[in-house]
């Protein structure tokens, strides 16, 4: 995100909470190291996470996708299928192409814009191995039921929680209550890095399995822990390693979660009661039971027809509305797996009448009230 396009909006619709803190760890990581990952910043990142979030392991990797990509390279063989939503970033679908297995695309709940677990059940085949579930602007799934599931078929969970840092379900936190867990650096999230992400587990084998192919094929990991003498190619790899100068932002990021969490929580709640009388004309987002949403992203649906006119009106008054995700089932490449317009309707009708508004902890009451008047004169 380039000042040019901050600028570009009077009320973007993300803004980092960096500050002197994250300046300050960059310098130094520049000053006292080559940038490279897995050096002492990356380290200590790696640890402040697994404390806080009690979790076992973690590797820093260098975007969500990549540590999407190691939980599907860590679990999936060729031939296997795994159900996941269509309402979501091409990186999901991706990744399970990348480890050949198939992506087979689940509808979502009107209400929560997460995969709908009783649609799950009807996509299961001998061939299904995983369950990949998206916590939606950071509004945990409904994990009780999927976990079930997840037993009674004996399937993989694995969590993509690149909206979901510092969030959490039953008081627990996303990305920990699965078999694999993936977060997102990227500068639009709630801890951002510019670029960046983690792959993090529980399970000693996935993390041993994930640590090689982080680490382009190599036993590298296992040589930097002083393991053994000399490191050397055991198997198939990629480059998913986080520079330690992108560490040391995310680890002040992390270390300031709980205040972004709330900053951002009390702006929606404010948010939600500005909005509260336009209650008739708009959708406003929901809240799912035993969940503790972080506001990675604050949508509110309109019909159809007006839509697009909404979010270009806002626009003209400065304000960075926007759609989201076009579903993956209707997309060229969704066409080139079998789908086609028509087959999720509830995806394709969330898509469709969507819009995201600004929201950051930075994000002012006057600004909101401004957004929320700009809203009562389009719709
Ligand atoms: C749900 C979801 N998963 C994964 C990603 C990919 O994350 P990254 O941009 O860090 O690769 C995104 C995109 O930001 C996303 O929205």
């Amino acid at each position: 995100m380039t000042s040019a396009h901050l600028a570009k909006f009077k009320i973007p619709l993300h803004k980092p909470f960096w500050g002197k803190e994250e300046e300050h760890a960059a310098i130094d990581a520049m000053r006292t190291g080559t940038g490279v990952g897995d050096l002492s910043y990356s380290e200590l990142l790696a640890q402040t996470m697994a404390q806080k979030f009690s979790v076992q392991y973690v590797l820093p990797t260098n975007s969500g996708t990549a540590a999407l990509e190691l939980a599907c390279s860590c679990l999936l063989k060729q031939g296997d299928e795994v159900i996941l939503p269509s309402f979501t970033f091409a990186s999901c679908a991706n990744a399970i192409l990348l480890s050949g297995a198939k992506p087979v695309f689940c509808d979502i709940d009107i209400k929560t814009y997460n995969i709908n677990p009783a649609e799950i059940e009807k996509l299961i085949t001998p061939k299904t191995r995983a369950v990949m579930v998206v916590h939606y602007a950071g509004l945990a799934c409904d994990m009780e039921t999927i976990s079930k599931i997840a037993q009674k078929y004996n399937l993989y969970v694995v969590e993509d929680a690149a909206h979901a840092l510092g969030a959490k379900y039953k008081g627990q936190y996303l990305g920990t209550i699965s078999d694999i867990g993936c977060y997102s650096f990227h500068g639009t999230k709630n801890a951002a890095s510019g670029e960046g992400g983690a792959f993090i587990t529980n399970d000693k084998k996935a993390n041993k399995l994930a640590e090689i192919i982080r680490e382009k094929g190599t036993d590298r990991s296992s040589f930097m822990r002083g393991e053994r003498k000399k490191y050397s190619w055991v198997g198939v790899g990629r480059s998913l390693v986080l520079s330690d100068i992108l560490s040391a932002i995310a680890l002040e990021q992390i270390k300031k979660l709980d205040q972004i969490t709330q900053l951002r929580c009390q702006n929606a709640e404010y948010f939600l009661e500005k909005l509260e009388k336009l209650s008739s004309k708009i959708i406003l987002p929901t809240k799912s039971e035993g969940s503790e949403a972080n506001w990675h992203i604050f949508a509110i649906r309109v019909p159809r027809i007006i839509r697009d006119k909404v979010i270009s009106d806002l626009r003209s008054f400065g304000i960075e509305a926007s759609f989201h995700y076009l579903p993956l089932h209707s997309s060229t490449m969704g066409k080139k797996l079998g789908y086609k317009a028509g087959d999720l309707p509830v995806t394709e009708e969330v898509a469709a009448t969507l819009i995201r508004l600004p929201m950051y902890p930075q994000l002012k009451k006057s600004e909101m009230d401004f957004i929320a008047a700009v809203l009562e004169k389009v719709v």
